[in-house]
């Protein structure tokens, strides 16, 4: 293991592949700022085409619907990842689903001088099922290149290339940059540069030798690849252990999504997964990712696009943050303070938007109660529900669990894309609190029935609910029962947790 290198060539294949996760991020950060610009797009183009001024309501779901439409792409493409990995292989799939970027970047990109709404909303639907595609394929790649023992620390580049994606994309959108009426199409169809970067150096990786050895049993070329990544011969142990994974996987049973929720080993964590997945995105978080720049504006901030921007940064720093207290503190933990913090930042939010109009100074109020919200959002509920989801369930259950937990996520997100617009209109500056209950609701949620899963086993887990189904114990009673065993042996969890947002 010791004679393992981190080669140039790993690197590189690790960089191409987070290219995947950066467009994710810009994607999902690239509406935000030219919010009020592709509106009036929206309403004349409307209104040229029909003599009529466009209704407010109707503008209002248009604006919506392309915004959260991503999601629904998202969710189809999430779901399909199992179509292409398995047959066209993990470096052959990225660049299959590549043309579909490239596609939905030419449609956002020309739909403005085509005068053509209905462009811009397809390209955001096809852009969502390349998205979905990504945040499967990426971390399934970057888990399958990496040495055991550094798996975990570049698993999270995924999660480092989606924040720096919605950094760069809120950058991009400044209005001296990109966020113009004019350049407003270059900023969506931005996407189909690194798609053609990404095209062009994905031919220069390998494939994933786990792919060759235990799907193509490719043995000789999956050693060759091994070799030059890690630039070592010493690979024949990691061989080996693809060898027996193999085995091992032939043998056991692989649950279908109904089985989750039929048997009963699997239902609570099912419902647990489900129920996290659920408090990442009704926490609001892609109210504020998506709709910044007017919830800024609305509480009175004069340059609300650095405000969001400043979102951003602090997005990306308690991302990396994160990454060292995931390791050192518990799960459960850390996904109780971000909730619990995010509902008190709720509150300051919808306190300091009502007092603005008497209290000049409260604009500053909601900027700090934003950042704060951003930042206790990296610390639990964008990172722990990937990991848990990962952890409750072994190598058997766990892509049917991924998969209904992404359908979940992408499901929420959806909703909450769709109607955050609607909901402000309706309850204004209080539209938060919307949100501050949701937070309270899966606070409790956690603190009654999500153990805490760090540094221990699988088996020692999956007990957990055998044991719960006969008598009442509290999670975290049964939390501190569980011996505390070497975090390497739950090394193959962080490998499948994927995007956080
Ligand atoms: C649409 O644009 C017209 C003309 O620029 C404007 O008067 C009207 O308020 C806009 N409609 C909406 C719903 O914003």
């Amino acid at each position: 293991m010791s004679s393992i290198k981190v080669t140039c060539s790993l690197l590189f294949a690790l960089g191409v592949a987070a290219i995947g996760s950066f467009q994710f991020g810009y994607n999902t950060g690239v509406i935000n700022a030219p919010e009020q610009i592709i509106k009036e797009f929206i309403n004349h183009t409307l209104q040229d085409r029909t003599g009529e001024p466009t209704s407010e309501v109707l503008l209002t779901s248009l604006w919506s619907l392309s915004v959260s439409i991503f999601s629904v792409g998202g969710m189809i493409g999430s779901f399909s990842v199992g179509l292409f990995v398995n047959r066209f292989g993990r470096r052959n799939s990225m660049l299959i689903v590549n043309s579909l970027a490239l596609v939905g970047g030419a449609f956002l990109g020309f739909s403005k001088s085509a005068g053509s709404v209905e462009m811009l909303i397809l390209g955001r639907l096809i852009i969502g099922l390349f998205c979905g595609l990504s945040t499967g394929l990426v971390p399934i790649y970057i888990g399958e290149v990496s040495p055991t023992h550094l798996r975990g620390a570049f698993g999270t580049l995924h999660q480092l290339g989606v924040v720096v994606g919605i950094l760069v994309a809120q950058i991009f959108g400044l209005n001296y940059i990109m966020g113009t009426e004019t350049l407003w199409p270059l900023l969506l169809g931005f996407t189909i540069i690194p798609t053609v970067l990404q095209s062009i150096a994905l031919p220069l990786c390998p494939e994933s030798p786990r792919f060759l050895l235990i799907n193509k049993m490719e043995e000789e070329q999956a050693r060759k690849i091994l070799e030059k990544l890690w630039g070592t011969q010493d690979v024949g142990q990691d061989i080996e252990e693809m060898k027996s994974e193999s085995a091992k996987m032939a043998q056991e049973k692989k649950p279908t999504v109904p089985d989750l929720f039929r048997t009963p080993n699997y239902r609570q964590p099912i419902i647990i997964a489900i129920m996290l997945q659920f408090s990442q995105q009704l926490s609001g978080i892609n109210a504020v990712f998506y709709y910044s720049t007017g919830i800024f504006t609305d509480a009175g901030v004069k340059e609300p696009v650095y405000a969001t921007v400043g979102a951003g940064a602090v997005n990306v720093v308690f991302t990396v943050v994160s990454l060292f207290l995931v390791e050192r503190a518990g799960r459960r933990t850390l996904h109780l303070t971000g909730l619990g913090g995010m509902a008190v930042c709720t509150v300051l939010m919808v306190i300091s938007m009502s007092l603005k109009s008497t209290h000049l100074w409260m604009s500053y109020i909601c900027i700090v109660a934003t950042f704060g919200y951003v930042a206790l959002f990296e610390i639990g509920p964008g990172p722990i529900p990937w990991f848990i989801v990962a952890e409750l369930f072994s190598q058997g259950p766990r892509p049917a669990a991924m998969a209904v937990a992404g359908c979940c996520n992408w499901t929420s997100n959806f909703l909450v894309g769709m109607l955050f617009p609607h909901a402000a209109k309706y309850l204004g500056s209080y539209v938060f609190i919307v949100f501050t209950f949701f937070l309270i609701l899966f606070f409790l949620f956690t603190f009654f029935k999500v153990p805490e899963t760090k540094g221990r086993t699988f088996e020692n887990i999956t007990q957990v609910f055998e044991t719960k189904s006969q008598g009442a114990i509290s999670p975290t009673l049964m939390a501190e029962k569980g011996p505390i065993v070497d975090m390497n042996s739950i090394d193959p969890a962080k490998e499948s947790s994927t995007s956080a947002l």
